[in-house]
């Protein structure tokens, strides 16, 4: 695993947005997977500006972003794809059509897990995996104890899980009890991952994905086994390292 520590976090964003348009550049069909939360924010602003800037075009690019939240349409101000919209899709080139989110909506959530592997299969494969980490491990919505090798799957959220997301939600009542995510096989399927981690509340979370055990218990500590992974963060998520 490569570690760049940064400064702050505006510098964290820039170093991960320079890796997107690498790839973006650099591949023809660029596939990339994305993230929501807070951690990534800058990252789609500094992309929004490159894009403004014309150094960068995601005509032919697709997205796939991890997770969503079982039971949010499209148009809900908190579901993951009005995120997505709002802080990066409405504001380039990326063709809508090409711009997936797991649908939280869809009637039967089983077969949506099922036809989003495939329409990541039928795309080849993720190039590059940006993620967060959640404060119990988690990447993506996969909560500790899921099997390393999951597929994207419906998921029970963890009442931590909750509790830590309630801050964008009227009251925790609010934040769903479930979510569809890509599982970690299918993260772990991804060319390269980009890992990225923000402020002390993340050090002892980062401590664990990169010197504890491989354990579902801590589901961030499998990148440990994957051979492409760049984690980007600033001095106080990496303050324990
Ligand atoms: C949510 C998302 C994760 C994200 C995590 C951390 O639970 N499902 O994909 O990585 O929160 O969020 P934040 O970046 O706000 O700390």
């Amino acid at each position: 695993m490569k570690i760049i520590q940064t400064k702050s976090y505006d510098e964290m964003s820039e170093k991960a947005c320079e890796l997107i348009l690498e790839q973006v550049q650099k591949s023809e069909a660029p596939v990339l997977g994305l993230a929501t939360g807070s951690t990534p924010e800058g990252l789609y602003q500094q992309l929004i500006d490159q894009y403004k800037a014309g150094n960068v075009s995601f005509k032919n690019a697709t997205t796939f972003n991890l997770d969503e939240y079982a039971g949010l349409a499209a148009d809900d101000p908190n579901s993951y794809k009005y995120y997505m919209n709002d802080k990066l899709f409405n504001h380039i080139d990326l063709p809508a059509e090409r711009a997936f989110v797991p649908r939280g909506d869809a009637e039967n959530r089983e077969k949506e897990c099922r036809d989003y592997e495939a329409l990541i299969a039928d795309a080849g494969h993720v190039d590059l995996q940006v993620l967060g980490l959640g404060l119990n491990g988690h990447i993506g919505f996969n909560e500790p104890g899921t099997p390393l090798e999951s597929r994207t799957h419906v998921v029970d959220l963890d009442e931590s899980t909750r509790k830590a997301n309630a801050r964008f939600f009227p009251s925790i009542e609010d934040v769903p009890a479930q979510a569809l995510t890509m599982g970690i096989g299918t993260i772990m399927e991804s060319g390269q991952i980009v890992m990225l981690v923000s402020g002390e509340k993340k050090a002892d979370a980062v401590k664990q994905l990169v010197n504890g055990e491989v354990t579902a218990d801590m589901p961030a500590s499998i990148l440990q086994r994957h051979e492409n992974v760049i984690l980007i963060g600033d001095e106080r998520a990496l303050s324990k390292l």
